[in-house]
């Protein structure tokens, strides 16, 4: 203690995920005097964090498996511990997963909190006399009232040291984007901490203040830090709808969404970041958050408010569905029996993640219109695509397929060799080197290439009998 503020020596985090993992694992890093465990119920998970080939960490980020080899077992560990972990911890950061319900009450809009109560319930039981509670996950507005309820009214009012329990609940958002999360982590736009107990905000700020600068580090009441948390992702997504919804306008005009996005975003007020074109968001949170943030308006009567931001998720749904029928309608109007290669299947790029990713509704598209694709990507596990489309067809005669099917390959000209077409889908830097005059010359004719990452620079292109589509262009 330090005039009342809480020394903090051992933190749990539950839940080794997108967020969990690297997120303790820079704190690890900068904070060496705090022991850190991780813990989650998935096994497989747990024993991939602490796999001695980092090449099999859970989740590939740049950057992260050169921190988990210096923290990793000496202020950084993985476990099912959970209990045991929680009882040892003067803070306990909830980082746990806070999908879209499916079923019951809010199903298709709110968050299912089920995961975020069975931590609090977990705390309630096992944690000792002071414990700091930190929210990670995105949570709806007042979900904090929410642990706190679960917290103070737990049955076991003592630890195991018989002494008498307490709590203090933070949120505590996190704003890292996969790809770039030790980026972003190591030097954040932002760090914001909401709460009402003064002395637990402090004990939190002072394990930020060991690399973030203090006039980064900001502080606010519960409820506007969580709700600031969902309404970053929804302004972020607003705008990623606005230029798809651009997008279509130029191809409509002859305008060049670049050159659109280029001039709009000079303006300082405006700027030039998230005005990138592309097949619509994905990723597993600005559609489940914008979708949470509906329902709460909802349940506000705010009718007009929930309409609004609904809108910004009708049109991504539009931007994925517009790209199938254009591609189909290119091909003459079939893509029955033809080959088509499918560059990129995660979300974005410099992450293995594809949850959401747009690439899995528009293989769906062309899969059910009978196409044979030719999946690839460098990072993505096919697992997670057999997950999403349904087994893999590993037959060699192509051709004689009747119905839609996928393959994966690990080698690009081996996805393109034979194909009508191939369609660029997340923005990976090796799809921007391809020399595409050279891949170009494996396909069957005649050939498009659909960019809807707009990687191509079409000054580099010589073959002349190759068409290509570029969205938000009349090329
Ligand atoms: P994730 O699914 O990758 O990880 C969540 C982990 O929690 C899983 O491994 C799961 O097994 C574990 N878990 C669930 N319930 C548990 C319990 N009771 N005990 C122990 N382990 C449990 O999810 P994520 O992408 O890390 O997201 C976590 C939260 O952070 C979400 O609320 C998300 O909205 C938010 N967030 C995510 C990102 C991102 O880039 N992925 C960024 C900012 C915020
Ligand atoms: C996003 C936010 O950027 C993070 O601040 C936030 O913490 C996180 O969500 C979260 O809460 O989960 P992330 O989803 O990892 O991060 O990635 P983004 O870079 O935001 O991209 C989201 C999607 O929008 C991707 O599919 C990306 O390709 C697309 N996008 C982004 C565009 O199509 N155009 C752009 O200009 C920017």
């Amino acid at each position: 203690m330090n005039g009342g503020v809480p020394l903090v020596k051992n933190i749990c985090c539950i839940g080794a995920g997108y967020v969990g993992g690297p997120t303790m694992a820079v704190i690890a890093a900068k904070c060496p005097e705090i022991t850190i465990n991780v813990v989650d119920v998935n096994q497989k998970r747990v024993s991939d964090w602490n796999s001695e080939d980092l090449a099999n960490l859970p989740i590939y980020e740049p950057g992260l498996s050169e921190i988990i080899e210096i923290a990793r077992n000496r202020n950084l560990f993985f476990s099912n511990e959970i209990a045991k972990k929680i009882s040892e911890a003067d803070m306990v950061f909830i980082s746990v997963n806070t999908p879209t319900k499916t079923k019951g009450l809010g199903a298709g809009l709110a968050s299912d909190l089920r995961w975020v109560e069975s931590c609090a319930r977990q705390v309630a039981e096992f944690a000792k006399e002071r414990t700091i509670v930190v929210e990670k996950s995105t949570l709806p507005v007042r979900t904090a009232q929410v642990i706190k309820s679960i917290l103070d009214s737990s049955t076991s009012k003592i630890d195991q040291d018989k002494k008498i329990k307490s709590f203090s609940v933070l949120s505590n958002p996190e704003f890292l984007s996969e790809g770039t999360a030790i980026d972003d982590l190591e030097f954040p736009d932002r760090v914001l901490i909401g709460g009402e107990d003064k002395l637990a905000i402090e004990a939190l700020t002072n394990i930020y203040l060991n690399w973030v600068p203090k006039t980064k580090i900001i502080t606010t009441n519960l409820w506007s830090s969580e709700l600031s948390k969902l309404i970053a992702n929804a302004f972020l997504a607003q705008r990623v709808s606005s230029i798809n919804s651009v997008s279509a306008i130029c191809e409509a005009t002859g305008a060049d969404v670049r050159e659109v996005a280029d001039a709009v975003g000079m303006d300082s007020r405006i700027g030039r970041n998230f005005l990138n074109t592309g097949p619509g968001f994905g990723g597993s949170c600005f559609k489940k958050d914008i979708l949470n943030l509906v329902y709460i308006c909802k349940y506000l009567g705010l009718e007009e408010v929930a309409n609004y931001w609904e809108k910004v998720v009708e049109i991504n749904t539009w931007q994925k569905k517009r790209i199938s029928q254009k591609i189909v309608q290119n091909l003459f109007g079939t893509v029955a029996g033809k080959k088509i290669a499918l560059l990129g299947y995660a979300f974005k790029a410099n992450t293995n993640d594809t949850r959401e990713t747009p690439a899995k509704t528009i293989a769906e598209d062309l899969i059910e219109e009978g196409a044979i694709l030719a999946i690839h990507d460098p990072k993505v596990d096919v697992v997670n695509i057999q997950n999403d489309l349904g087994p893999e067809y590993k037959g060699i005669d192509y051709y004689q397929v009747n119905n839609g099917v996928w393959s994966y390959y690990d080698v690009i000209e081996e996805a393109v060799k034979g194909a009508d077409a191939i369609i660029i889908l997340t923005d990976w830097d090796i799809y921007r080197r391809i020399n595409w005059d050279k891949i170009t010359s494996l396909m069957r004719y005649p050939a498009w290439i659909f960019d809807t990452r707009l990687v191509i620079n079409k000054e580099n292109l010589n073959n002349n009998n190759l068409n290509l589509w570029q969205l938000g262009t009349t090329n």
